[in-house]
């Protein structure tokens, strides 16, 4: 069988401490055959998780959707993830302070045989894995990105953080086909989000993004965006946004655990705004630094 070689990262799997050479999970798994779990990506800045309450928040509604309990407190994740992270750390030769990562922490239904109906009492699956976080470099952040539209086909309850991604991969690989960074979807002619990232549209000076409903998935950033807007004085709004006022914006941003905030300055290689990164985006990725450190 002709399996990729994976990098000698740390995980865990259902109790144990192991590595990704080593986990396996059952091929009846209801991740692997349903796409039937949630997860969460976390960032981890000088070893310590950032912004961990409001993904654990966001971890305990995915999983309520989703009909599946919780298999572990808030306290134990936090625990699993700092002994991730150290774990990490030690295999770089590292200090944890020295080192800025990338969490990432999966729950699946469990294993059984293929039923669409939820099975009852089956133990749900967890796994964990820790890897580098690659930033965007500077060159990159002083030019802005580019993206594409399209038509946002996924389905209806983009709010739940699922494992079922395939409509993510598809609109994903639109923008990767043309060498762009993200795919920026429309749903009935109004922005819902990218294929991975949310966006934000600056209109008049003014950071709109749109509505937290069942069509976007509410990024940790929807807090931390509103946060920065209200220290620095930005107004902030949240609205439906036409595909005419994502066109015509001053500035257009991306947000996730790995992009933090990004100026995006071609759409469908058109120039935004003025086609360089706005005044609006240097604030915010100013801010989002000082939260970095001050978290
Ligand atoms: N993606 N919308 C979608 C569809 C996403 O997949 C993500 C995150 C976001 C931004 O959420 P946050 O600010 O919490 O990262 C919005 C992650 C990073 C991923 O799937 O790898």
């Amino acid at each position: 069988m002709n399996i990729p070689d994976l990098p000698d990262l740390p995980c865990y799997l259902n109790g144990d401490f192991t590595n990704l050479r080593e986990a396996k999970v059952s091929v009846m798994d209801r991740g692997f055959i349903f796409g039937d779990g949630v997860y969460e990506v976390v960032p981890v800045y000088a070893g310590k998780p950032f912004r961990f309450a409001e993904h654990m928040a966001r971890l305990d509604r995915s999983l309520g959707e989703l009909r599946i309990v919780n298999p572990m407190s808030h306290d134990e994740w936090r625990g699993l993830v700092d002994r991730l992270v150290s774990a990490y750390a030690g295999k770089l030769g590292k200090t944890l302070a020295e080192t800025d990562q990338l969490v990432y922490l999966q729950v699946t239904r469990g294993v059984a045989m293929r039923d669409h109906v939820m099975p009852a009492g089956i133990t749900p699956t967890v796994f964990a894995t820790s890897n580098k976080i690659s930033p965007y470099s500077a060159a990159v952040r002083a030019e802005g990105v580019a993206c594409v539209s399209a038509d946002d086909f996924r389905w209806k309850k983009a709010h739940i953080k699922s494992v079922s991604l395939a409509g993510a991969v598809l609109s994903r690989q639109m923008s990767a086909d043309v060498g762009a960074v993200e795919t920026v979807m429309f749903r009935d002619g109004f922005l819902s989000e990218a294929s991975s990232s949310n966006v934000w549209v600056v209109k008049n000076g003014t950071v709109m993004g749109a509505p937290k409903d069942n069509l976007v998935l509410e990024g940790i950033r929807y807090g931390l965006i509103e946060e920065l807007c209200r220290t620095e004085g930005i107004p902030f709004e949240l609205r439906r946004i036409s595909r005419d006022e994502v066109f015509a914006a001053g500035e257009l941003l991306l947000s996730s655990a790995t992009k933090e905030v990004l100026p995006v300055t071609r759409l469908d290689g058109k120039p935004v705004g003025t086609g360089k990164p706005g005044p609006i985006y240097g604030k915010l990725y100013a801010g989002y630094q000082r939260a970095k450190l001050n978290s």
